[in-house]
């Protein structure tokens, strides 16, 4: 399969976030965390802001979207906080019409990606959910 675009690995900045802006217009989230590398869409899977302009915790292994604040695993790109939900929990009482139980699922979505040698190849296809398509 032919890659839309590389990078070197080298140029990959550990426990930052670096952004590859592919040659199909898509930016790439790229995450390096020791050997654990990390490839996500920058569209948040919540309202879709850019996920380019998120913050990236080295430490707790997260990035967080800058428009309502959700965060994210880095390691699996699962939801790890939902501030909105946190806080409708303190002020509602669970009903019919309230359920925190069916809280959607967001999730990052892994860009189509392999490592060979020293490079980053970034290839075409869908950002897929583990578990689903995006
Ligand atoms: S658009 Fe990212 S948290 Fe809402």
């Amino acid at each position: 399969m032919q890659p839309l675009d590389w990078m070197h690995l080298s140029e990959i900045v550990p426990g930052r976030m670096n952004v590859k802006v592919l040659s199909d217009g898509r930016k790439a989230v790229v995450v390096r965390r020791g050997d654990a590398l990390s490839v996500y869409s920058e569209i948040c899977p919540h309202l879709g802001a850019d996920l380019t302009e998120g913050q990236v915790c080295e430490r707790e292994g997260t990035l967080r979207c800058r428009w309502h604040g959700y965060l994210f695993s880095l390691a699996d790109g699962t939801l790890q906080d939902n501030p909105n939900e946190r806080i409708m929990s303190e002020l509602r009482t669970p009903s019919e019409h309230y359920r925190p139980d069916r809280a959607p699922a967001y999730r990052l979505s892994t860009l189509p990606h392999e490592v060979r040698g020293d490079r980053l190849y970034f290839l075409p296809g869908r950002a897929v959910r583990r578990g689903g398509d995006e």
